[in-house]
Parts: C-alpha cells; structure tokens; sequence
C-alpha cells in the first residue's frame, strides 16, 4: 500500500469513528428527551385535563392576559380539577333571578318546570359540577312546598347535586325590581330594538332592595370568607358592590349575559353611575364579545373616576381592581339530553304528527321566548317575502315558531304577542289552504326534550334576533344535529355569529335578503349541509360551557394568587415603613417594576 492510501484508510476510519459516536450520541439524547417528557406526561387521561389546565395558566400567567384555552378539552372533569388544584376549599355561590328549577302547582299536584332560558341552561351543568349553592328568585306556584325549613331544595330532582336556596319577593318587589327596573328599563337600554326604555323611582327602589335582599342570602349561604360567587345578569347590578362590602375576600365573578351599549345610550339611565359603582364592586365582568366588554369600558371610563388599564382588560375604581373580559357562553358538550331522543327520522315523523305539518314540505323552526328583541314578526316578513317573490315555494314550506311566554304582563310583550297572533293568521289566510297552513305559531312553554326533538325535525333553523348577547338556541340547534344535516340561518346581531361562521348569515331587518338567503337554505344540498354543520360542531364541542366557566375560574385563581401575594408584600411593605422607609402602593410598585 501507498503512503497516500494508508493515509486514505485512516481518514476512513476516523470518519466512521465520528460518525457512529454522533449517531450514538443522537440516540441516547433523543432516548434521554422522550424519557424526561414521558416522566413529566401525566399518566392518565384525566391527568391531561388538568396538566393542560395547568399549561394554560402557567401561559395566562405570563401574559397577564386572559385565557386562551384553545389546547384544553374542557369537560366536567376539567372544571372539577380546577376547582380542587387551584381554588381549593372554594365554595361556589350561583346567583341568578331565574331558577334552574320550578314547582308549579297543576291539577292538584306538584308540576317541575325547566324554564325556557339561555342562562339556566348554561350554568345549570357547571352548577352540578361545582356542587355549590344556587340562590334564585322563587317564582313558581308550589316553590314554598317543597323546599325546607331554610327555604333551601337539592336538585336536580331525582339525582341531587346541589343546593338551590330560594329567595320570596312581595308582588310590588316582584313588579318593580324585575318587571320594572330590569325589564322596562335595563332590557331595552341594552338591546338595540328600538324599544324606549321606562325609568321610574320606584322601580329603581325596588331594584335596590332586591339586590340588598339577595347580598344578605349571599352572606348569609357563605361557609367562610372567601368564597366565589358567580353573580348572573342585569337584575344585579348593585349586587357585587353590596357583596364586596361584606365579604371584601370574595371573588365575585359578574356576567352581563345581554349586550352593553355605547356610552351615549348608556348615559339615558338615569342611575348610570350606581349601576357603574355596582358592578364595578365585581372582581370579574364578564361578556358575550369583545365588542361589549369595550362598551362598558368606555361607560366606566366617561363617567367614573376611574383608570383604564387597556392592555390588561382592567379598571382600576375606588382602590380596587376589576377585569372586563370576553367569554363567549355556550353549552354542555355533548348534551346529555341526546342520549334519552329518538333518532332524527323518528323525531322528523313524530314532531310533523304533533303539528300536523306535510310530510313532504320543507320545516323551518323557530325557538324562543315571545320578546321583541328575536326578531319573530321579521321571520314573518321574510317568509311572505319569499312568497311573493318565488310563489313555487308556496305549500312546500311550513314555519314552526315554538314561542315560550315571556313578560307577557309588559305593554311592550303583550303587543307583540298580538302582533305574532295577527301576521301567522293572515299568512294562512293569504298563502294557505285547507290543507296546508305556512305558519304554525305554538305560544306555550315547551320541554327542553320536546325543543330538542323540534330542532332534530328541523330542514332550516332560523335565529333571527334583532339584536342578542350570545344566543344559546344556535349553539343547540347545531348540538342536536348528530346526523350533520340541517341548515341554521343565523342573525349578524347575534354574538353567536361571531363563532359560527358556516351558518348562514342574515340581517333580519333586510327582509328581501333574508327570503333569498332562505331560498338558498331550502336548496341546499345534503353534502353542503354535512360540510357546515360538521364544522359548526366542532366550534360548539371545542368551545363549550365548561370552557366559558373554566376560563373564568381560571382567571379567579390567578386574582386570588395575586391577592394573596400582594397581601404578603403588603405585610413587609408595613415592617418597612415601621422602620422608616416610605411605603410604595402595590400598583406603582409593580408599575416602576415593569409589570403592567
Ligand atoms: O337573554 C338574557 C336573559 O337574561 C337570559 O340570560 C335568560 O335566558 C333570559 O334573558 C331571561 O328571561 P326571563 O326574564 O324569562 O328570566
């Protein structure tokens, strides 16, 4: 061999030296790599709720910002962790003017009703979970009967799981506090309707001595000091203030489940700056959009002294700080109901037997309470509409509007009942025969299986609201839609159009657009429909109720852990001043520290 073939040898056997060491080194760093992950992998599949819990917060934490939970799947399971591992020993107090649950009394006996509300049945599953106190107005004829000697019922019936606390209101507290105040005034300030809101003293009055009324049942249901009270709607205004005067240690978690409107609108109430004080006495608000959130900001920022830390969602008023957030509400995913329906064919066959509706004609649903923010007489005007201009579509379309009486003693509700009454007639006079009626109007309260069955039969789900914070009826309607068939119109006014792009998307006071926007719904092909709904799906299970809830509580442990640390600092703040140094508030400390 040749000096430079030895030469060339060697560098072959060093080379293949290197190369083998490198390739061991990359197997035994990835080895090392998928051991230490496989040991910090949680080793059950409940596990990985709460490490992704974890993971969010530990992200929310570094932010400062809410949320973004888009890596969690959120389930009861997960609520239940964070409740255990990050607010432990927290007791969680529900506060709502509807009842998850009401005893009537019928024929002699003792009748259960589940109102036909968005919010009760959103928090009615995060309340099971939580296992906490639900204090509600008793509304219902044979409330006084069942409950014990501490006006207090386990529910649900049958299957208990928590405590609903009952509150009694007199007729005259009854008519100003909700009727009044909430419902001829608050409801159509916050609803662009074109409704005039009504303000009387009284009302307000009586508003006030509710709200008080409700702090001392929230005082009075809370084990401790700290518990984490979840105040729903605009009856509450004053509440979080009366709360926090009480309980300063309280989270007090506030949702405006209708929408806020602009400053200028806001500023026809003439108790503008009590209702601003009150909620401001919440740790959290919370809304349905982010478009929302920014409406209240800026009525806080108009007309209190207040700071506005934009970047953090915060107000800074009177010492304290709130957060104002967007957190879209849903439903439970999957619902329970489902499990207990016949199949779609079946609900099709029996839900066109019970309304008498043509086997063969199109079945478009409407369901909601009878109010004037739905946008139910627009459904009918888009209805003719669609008549008139495409007269082929006459007696192969019927339209199914459930109607749930809502109100129904205010000037305003009871019109538009009449109203409702007067258009389906005339449409059936104009447009229907003697066997074929358009319009089949049920004004009547309905089971929540019995709705759930209705949006199963359903060709075309319309929610056409005028304007409407969230609306739940979208969300269920694709959530019963297991078959991936069915098309849901959906109003541009609703939050819910915000998240369910694939629907299609009307302006309910265009009624011209909204019957083509029919049209294109009643021929719709099958493999479009699966294409829509498959996708609307995924948002609702992705973001469900316990998503809605979870990101809420979240943001009260993080408060908490601030609180908490902020006490301790406070603490030593103190010892330092007792030594002479000057004392630094919290906020311009962090502030000078760089923390927003
Ligand atoms: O839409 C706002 C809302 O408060 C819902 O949260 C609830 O479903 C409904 O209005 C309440 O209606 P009622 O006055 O019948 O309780």
């Amino acid at each position: 061999m040749t000096q430079y073939g030895a030469e060339f040898l060697w560098v072959l056997i060093l080379a293949s030296l290197g190369l083998s060491a490198l390739a061991i080194f990359i197997s035994v760093s990835r080895h090392r790599r998928y051991h230490s992950r496989a040991a910090s992998m949680p080793n059950s599949s409940d596990d990985v709720a709460s490490e992704a819990a974890r993971k969010v917060l530990r992200e929310f934490e570094k932010n400062g910002q809410s949320v973004d939970a888009a890596l969690v799947t959120w389930s009861p399971e997960t609520l239940r962790k964070i409740l255990a591992e990050d607010l432990p020993d927290a007791q969680v107090i529900v506060v709502s003017n509807r009842e998850p649950y009401i005893h009537n009394e019928k024929n002699g006996e003792v009748e259960l009703v589940v109102p036909a509300s968005g919010l009760v049945s959103a928090l009615e599953p995060i309340t099971r979970v939580c296992a906490g106190t639900w204090i509600a107005y008793g509304g219902g004829s044979a409330d006084r009967v069942v409950v014990d000697g501490d006006d207090r019922v386990q529910v649900p019936p049958g299957n208990p799981s928590y405590t609903l606390r009952r509150v009694w209101l007199t007729d005259e507290q009854y008519q100003g506090y909700y009727l009044g105040f909430a419902n001829e005034g608050l409801w159509p300030l916050c609803h662009i309707a074109f409704t005039r809101p009504t303000f009387r003293d009284s009302d307000w009055e009586a508003y006030e001595a509710v709200n008080r009324k409700f702090a001392d049942t929230v005082v009075a249901e809370a084990r401790n000091e700290r518990p984490i009270v979840l105040v729903q709607d605009y009856h509450f205004a004053l509440l979080p203030r009366m709360i926090r005067e009480r309980l300063p240690e309280a989270i007090i978690i506030t949702f405006w489940h209708i929408p806020w409107p602009n400053s200028e609108v806001f500023s026809i109430c003439p108790w503008r700056e009590r209702i601003l004080d009150g909620l401001l006495g919440s740790s959290i608000i919370g809304f349905h959009t982010q478009f929302h959130a920014n409406n209240f900001t800026e009525s806080v920022d108009r007309f209190m002294e207040s700071r506005i830390e934009r970047a953090d969602a915060a107000v800074s008023y009177g010492g304290q700080t709130t957060l104002v957030h967007a957190y879209p509400i849903s439903i439970e995913w999957p619902v329970e109901l489902l499990k207990t329906l016949p199949s779609v064919a079946e609900s099709q066959a029996r839900v066109r037997e019970r309304f008498g509706i043509l086997a063969d004609a199109k079945l478009c649903v409407g369901v909601e309470r009878l109010d004037y923010t739905k946008g139910i007489l627009d459904r009918f005007h888009a209805l003719e509409e669609l008549f008139i201009r495409h007269p082929e579509t006459i007696g192969q379309v019927v339209f199914l509007q459930i109607a749930a009486p809502s109100r129904g003693t205010l000037p305003a509700y009871k019109h538009l009942h009449e109203e409702c009454l007067r258009f389906a007639e005339e449409l059936n006079e104009r447009y229907g025969s003697e066997t074929y009626r358009p319009v089949v109007l049920v004004a009547e309260h309905h089971s929540q299986k019995n709705v759930y069955e209705i949006y199963r039969a359903a060709d075309i789900c319309l929610v056409t609201s005028l304007h409407d914070g969230m609306n739940l009826v979208a969300k269920e309607f694709v959530a019963s839609r297991d078959d991936e068939q069915g098309v849901l119109l959906l109003s541009t006014f609703a939050g819910a159009a915000r998240e369910l792009l694939e629907a299609l998307i009307v302006n309910p006071y265009d009624a011209a657009m909204m019957s083509e926007t029919m049209l294109q719904a009643l021929t719709m092909g099958p493999d479009e429909q699966r294409e829509r709904m498959r996708r609307m799906r995924e948002i609702v299970r992705d973001n469900n109720v316990y998503r809605w809830a979870g990101s809420m509580l979240l943001d009260a442990a993080r408060l908490r852990k601030r609180g908490e640390l902020d006490r301790v600092t406070a603490l030593s703040d103190r010892q330092v001043s007792l030594n002479g140094d000057n004392v630094v508030p919290m906020f311009e400390r962090r502030q000078a520290a760089g923390y927003r």
